[in-house]
């Protein structure tokens, strides 16, 4: 009987830990000798198998986060677990995670074999599974045939998959990656970025990733901590922030967007009326939970979900509809689209794009109707 309970105990207890997720930060700061926090009262979870990112802009401590986690940085205050043990402390090579960044950081004088090797060879890897497992996540990263070249025999983009193989081939829990293609061209980082989302996909590892690039992370991600200033303000599906950012930075940093200042003057069935400042125009918003009458707030809008036209609606959708004046500012050629920038009730910079061909004919100066539709999603507000 005793048996019997202490194996369900322990079974339990090994689902419970299966069960929470593989890393998580708990009230964690940083400061650097006694400096402004780096990083401050973080509390995230990252589960099995996801594909974490923390986005956010210069200095805004992405970096410092991994660092922490790798285990090169020590935390001011708080606790990090990686897989239901508090590793605060541990040094880094006993925390068997998989580290790639963005200057590759590879062996000059040793093969793209015996670099991949290292790790195994570190963990006493016997000779004929070391070669296996060297051979397999070459294929995995398609540089099979290239492993007896020297590492200054490779490109730039060689080089950057043979530090993901390496940060893989010891099947590490997690692995961390800090803007690993922030040295890259554009269109060798959108290959590689293809690359590194099949190879997620394929081995089913946890990734833990660091870009300031905000289409890198909407592209790669299963979740996405957005930080500012050393604090995460929002972590959603890269869906969730681009359609229902919390805050007007959120807003802004991920994908384009405008920003009209007005104040809630009315509101019923979950639809507000805004004021927009330096008018009499009023739009509809549709919000959620309670209206504040009065409230001062951003309203929202991404460029590609407002119509314009050089003339007003003949018939107006007034409960389907939001129809404002606005004036060109500046009309710029973007390849596949046109912008034009248009000040809305004094208020500037308010960009709508359109595709190539649907050119509209007005010059600067002039005046424009903008339309975008009441539902939710297309004009949100934010504090
Ligand atoms: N070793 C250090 N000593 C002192 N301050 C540091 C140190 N490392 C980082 N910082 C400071 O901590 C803050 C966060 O830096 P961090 O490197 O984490 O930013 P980041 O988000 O990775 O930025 P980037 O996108 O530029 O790489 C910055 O203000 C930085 O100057
Ligand atoms: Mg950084």
């Amino acid at each position: 009987m005793l048996a019997f309970q202490t194996i369900w105990i322990s079974e339990n207890f090994e689902k419970q830990l299966k069960d929470q997720a593989l890393v998580q930060f708990r009230g964690i700061s940083k400061s650097f000798d006694g400096a402004a926090y780096a990083v401050r009262d973080l509390n995230l979870s990252v589960e099995r198998g996801e594909f974490f990112t923390l986005l956010g802009p210069s200095g805004s401590g992405k970096t410092t986060t991994l660092m922490l986690l790798a285990g090169f940085e020590s935390p001011t205050t708080g606790e990090i677990f990686l897989d239901g043990k508090n590793i605060v402390g541990v040094p880094p090579y006993h925390r068997n995670i998989g580290v790639v960044f963005q200057h590759y950081a590879l062996f000059p004088h040793l093969s793209v074999f015996e670099n991949i090797a290292y790790p195994l060879r570190m963990r006493g890897v016997p000779r004929g599974e070391l070669s296996s497992r060297v051979g397999k996540i070459l294929e995995v990263v398609e540089l099979d045939g290239l492993e007896s070249r020297a590492t200054s025999e490779i490109s730039g983009g060689q080089a950057q998959r043979v530090a993901l193989a390496r940060a893989l081939v010891f099947e590490p829990p997690v692995v961390l990656m800090d803007e690993p293609l922030g040295a890259l061209d554009k269109r060798l980082r959108e290959t590689l970025q293809e690359e590194i989302r099949r190879v997620h996909r394929e081995l089913s590892t946890t990734v833990i990733y660091v870009t300031h690039d905000q289409s890198e992370a909407l592209f790669l991600s299963d979740r996405i901590a957005l930080f500012r200033e050393g604090v995460v303000e929002q972590i959603d599906s890269p869906n969730g922030l681009y359609c229902s950012p919390k805050t007007s930075f959120a807003a802004g940093f991920i994908g384009e967007n405008n920003s009209l200042e007005g104040k809630i003057v009315s509101g019923s069935n979950q639809v507000v009326q805004i004021k927009i400042h330096g008018s009499d125009q009023i739009v509809h918003v549709p919000i959620c939970g309670a209206h504040r009458h009065g409230a001062e707030v951003t309203l929202c809008i991404r460029p590609e979900y407002i119509t314009a036209s050089p003339s007003q609606s003949e018939s107006p959708q007034a409960h389907r509809e939001n129809e404002v004046r606005g004036y060109v500012q500046s009309v710029t050629f973007h390849g596949d689209h046109w912008r034009y920038c248009t000040v809305i009730s004094q208020q500037e910079n308010q960009r709508i794009t359109v595709p190539l061909r649907e050119k509209l004919s007005v010059k600067e100066g002039e005046m424009l109707f903008l339309r975008w539709e009441i539902s939710s999603g297309d004009g949100f507000v934010v504090d």
